[in-house]
């Protein structure tokens, strides 16, 4: 089986996007039902490396308002450019690709910006409600403090993507089906650590290789600049999952190993299937249908939905759930064909490179 044959459903269920209602709806309600935890243990430090990035991310908060320079770069012409590296949509001929305009390419240009940016943007607010839930959730006093300064962090991303989207880019598309019904899977279910598994460890290790892809190719200095500050904090982020859950799985049964072995692959394939940008082309008008299957097959986009794994498969690894039990993961994996992956640093370790202090300086800014 190739990765290209893997796929989370059907085409039609692929090609799904949400409904009319759905869009013109301001509010979605997800149930929950969790226990809230007090600790009577104030301890702080108890758990050293957790209390290490709490005082990391202390120092570690900016200003979406006055630390970034919205005077620079955001134009609409620069999504529309067919030079710039991020692009890549528009450069196929396959299927309904073939007869575009000039006019057409630039156009998709602009909505594939505005749309990766908008599921960003979402799955930033996935990451804010999650992290609060974790706040009230775990059981550890090291753990609340340092769910409570990511959930600032979230609140000022869903902040920076929302002003980039209305003020530069005039345009904002809805949720992804596939995006939200993780999200509301990771919100909705009881257990703290699956919170901890589908956020931290796998929305926020896509969202990060995500965003490491953007800095290096984005030829906007203000959204290289934004990039820059998110992704010191999604570091962070991912961090914290990787700890917390290191310690948390360390006397789990063989049952329980499996089933978030099985969490994970579920949501690694849906995740990936998401990046088929359904709703652009119901947008612009073109067949959805048959331009998912252009994505879909699509070597350079077969290529980056394989990188977006790259800090996924580190930390599965780290925490043991790659290769426990008869190692169903790892071979699930080898089908997506994404565990070269496997021996890259994980995020526990590499975090503190990717950490910059507010204000950014000007020589990484842009
Ligand atoms: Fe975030
Ligand atoms: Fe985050």
């Amino acid at each position: 089986m190739t990765a290209a044959e893997v796929q989370s459903g059907t085409i039609d269920e692929l090609a799904r996007t949400v409904s009319t209602e759905e869009k013109q709806a301001l509010i979605r309600e997800v149930g929950t039902a969790f226990d809230s935890l007090f600790t009577w243990d104030y301890g702080k430090g108890r758990r050293e490396a957790l209390n290490k990035l709490y005082e990391k991310a202390k120092v570690s908060q900016w200003n979406a308002e006055t630390d970034i320079d919205w005077s620079v770069g955001g134009q609409i012409d620069c999504a529309r450019d067919p030079a710039n590296p991020l692009n890549v949509m528009g450069q196929t001929d396959e299927g309904p690709f073939a007869k575009l305009t000039a006019e057409q390419r630039a156009t998709l240009g602009h909505a594939s910006m505005a749309w990766t940016l908008s599921q960003f943007m979402h799955g930033e607010q996935g990451a804010l409600l999650c992290t609060a839930k974790i706040v009230d959730a775990v059981p550890w006093i090291d753990a609340k403090y340092y769910a409570a300064t990511q959930v600032m962090d979230e609140a000022r991303h869903v902040e920076v993507y929302a002003k980039y989207l209305r003020e530069k880019l005039e345009w904002e598309f809805p949720v992804n089906v596939h995006l939200r019904d993780l999200l509301d899977t990771v919100l909705a279910d009881p257990r703290w650590d699956f919170t901890y598994l589908g956020m931290q460890i796998m929305v926020e290790g896509l969202a990060l290789a995500a965003f490491g892809f953007q800095y290096q190719f984005s030829p906007d200095p203000l959204l290289k600049q934004i990039t820059r500050y998110v992704m010191s904090d999604e570091a962070r982020h991912v961090a914290f999952g990787v700890i917390s859950l290191k310690e948390a799985y360390q006397d789990l049964t063989a049952a329980e190993v499996r089933e978030r072995q099985e969490f994970c692959y579920e949501a690694a394939i849906r995740m990936r299937d998401r990046f088929l940008s359904q709703e652009v082309w119901e947008a612009l008008g073109m067949p959805v249908k048959e331009c998912c299957e252009v994505m879909l097959h699509n070597p350079v986009q077969l290529e980056f939905r394989r990188v977006l794994f790259s800090k996924i498969v580190p930390n599965l690894k780290k925490l043991g759930l790659l290769d426990a039990g008869d190692g169903w993961l790892r071979q699930r994996f080898g089908e997506l064909g994404v565990l070269e992956f496997e021996n890259w640093e994980d995020t526990g370790a590499e975090y503190e490179r990717l950490q910059v202090e507010a204000p950014l300086p000007a020589s990484q800014a842009g």
